[in-house]
């Protein structure tokens, strides 16, 4: 069996990871990817570690169990929780996310770089190794509360209107260079975010995942050969009659 034939699984909580699919996809059209969403687990900020590490731990299995090659942790939560200890584990690339700080704070116009994510992401030691290197005008902007709406396929709305006015405080009235969306859901509330900084880039670290499974595939000599169409796979811990056609739409809106 030639295993650079065999397909690429990324997951994330829920829908949000559909973002970082799309990306990968479009960047490796001949790879066929297994998409896994924790949807009934969703959000997994709200968790506690090891709950999360276990739910990690189930999906990655239930990906390998079916021939992936490598693993995309599409998700800045799980791989703060879990990503070290996944790649101590198994023997084939897993791909991680982290909040795009690194590209923010090239954004120099004497303003602030804020930084949305999960309270979890925000909290956890990687997330501080990070700002140490990265994070001189970094404000981390805990955002509870977002993942849901946009579960909800509810990226337009006065409630979350309401809610990213809540979240934001007075931050659209200040000097902001760059606002990071650190987590794979809030790809989904791109304009909603833009509305409050309209002058502001908003970046996103889904390029820079999708080159890194790239990279890692080249180098163990994984990346699939030819001039095919690769197959998407979309599975869900959720309700699929509802998640599978919504994570569809969420590959075009991209
Ligand atoms: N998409 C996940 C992330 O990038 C959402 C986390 C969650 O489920 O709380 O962080």
């Amino acid at each position: 069996m030639n295993q650079a034939n065999q397909p690429i699984g990324i997951f994330d909580s829920g829908v949000g990871g559909v973002s970082v699919l799309a990306q990968a996809h479009a960047l490796l059209p001949a790879e066929d990817f297994l998409y896994y969403g924790d949807n009934a687990y969703a959000p997994y900020g709200v968790r506690s570690h090891s709950q999360v590490m276990e739910r990690v731990r189930w999906v990655a299995g239930h990906l390998l169990d079916q021939g992936a090659k490598a693993l995309v942790i599409a998700c800045n939560t799980a791989t703060s929780v879990a990503a070290a200890e996944l790649r101590a584990e198994l023997d084939l690339p897993v791909i991680g996310m982290e909040p795009a700080l690194k590209p923010a704070s090239l954004c120099q116009n004497g303003g602030h770089i804020l930084v949305l994510a999960t309270p979890m992401t925000l909290a956890l030691p990687k997330f501080a190794a990070l700002m140490e290197r990265y994070g001189q005008r970094a404000v981390p902007l805990p955002c509870a509360g977002l993942v849901e709406f946009v579960e909800r396929d509810e990226l337009d709305s006065d409630a979350l209107h309401d809610h990213l006015a809540y979240l934001f405080g007075d931050w659209p009235q200040k000097p902001i260079d760059a606002v990071v969306l650190g987590c794979t859901h809030y790809i989904y509330l791109r304009r909603a975010i833009a509305a409050f900084f309209p002058a502001t880039p908003l970046l996103d670290g889904n390029l820079g995942t999708a080159r890194q499974l790239e990279r890692l595939l080249a180098e163990r000599n994984l990346l699939r050969a030819g001039h095919r169409q690769g197959t998407l796979t979309l599975e869900t811990s959720g309700d699929a009659k509802i998640i599978i056609p919504l994570m569809q739409r969420m590959l075009h809106i991209i």
